[in-house]
């Protein structure tokens, strides 16, 4: 699979067999990604929450693409009385889809849509693609339990948020990564914003001085995973 990260927490995943997935696609109102939501094509949009800044533009491109929103039973009843197609799942199940299987876990945050409605608890998912693990972690803070997820899936990749305020800071993100214990760390949701503003280098250096990988994807990049 390939991984395309525009910055915050959208990130696009292409599977071996051509299946698009959107995570989090906030993109337009989103100043530091150098793409637009004209420009993104989706089989699937995979959302952790439903706050501005992770739902963004999905209903935009679910509206051109005719995507599937795949996200926790609330906030898919949301975007089902919207009129887009919605699958329910929440936290804990896992399902199989044509791109992959996905599983949703908790995430230590709120969930609330920009007109105000409450839309359940927000998520992370671990995703398995291609005989590869990723685990999004969504907007958090830290828990232990990042170390059961890892145990259960072990991790090719963990995306997790460093730009503090809103979710985890380096100290915390760091010992997530610890936790979980995937192979590759990539930092997201950092400097998007001036409150989030935070160094990816110095997380970078700090994972690596607990005897792990990571790697800081520039924004609009795109790698084979
Ligand atoms: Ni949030
Ligand atoms: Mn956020």
């Amino acid at each position: 699979m390939r991984l395309r990260y525009f910055s915050h927490s959208a990130v696009q995943i292409t599977a071996n067999n051509g299946k698009v997935l959107l995570i989090d696609p906030f993109l337009d109102g989103n100043p530091t990604s150098p793409v637009k939501s004209d420009e993104v094509k989706a089989d699937y949009i995979i959302l952790t929450h439903a706050h501005g800044d992770h739902l963004g533009d999905s209903f935009k491109i679910a509206e051109r693409c005719g995507s599937l929103f795949i996200c926790v039973n609330e906030l898919a009843n949301y975007c089902a009385s919207k009129g887009f197609n919605a699958h329910n799942m929440h936290i804990g199940g896992a399902r199989n889809f044509d791109f992959g299987r996905i599983k949703f876990t908790i995430a230590h945050h709120g969930s609330v849509t920009p007109d105000n409605q409450y839309a359940g608890e927000p998520a992370g998912v671990v995703l398995t693609i291609d005989g590869k693990s990723l685990y999004h972690t969504g907007d958090t803070g830290l828990f232990y339990d990042m170390k059961l997820i890892g145990e259960m899936t072990p991790l090719d990749y963990m995306l997790l948020p460093i730009g503090d305020n809103y979710t985890m800071g380096i100290e915390d993100a760091v010992k997530a990564v610890e936790l979980a214990k995937p192979k590759t760390a990539i930092p997201i949701h950092y400097n998007t914003f001036s409150v989030i503003e935070n160094d990816p280098e110095l997380f970078k250096s700090r994972v690596e001085k607990i005897g792990l990988t990571c790697k800081v994807l520039k924004f609009g990049e795109e790698i084979e995973l």
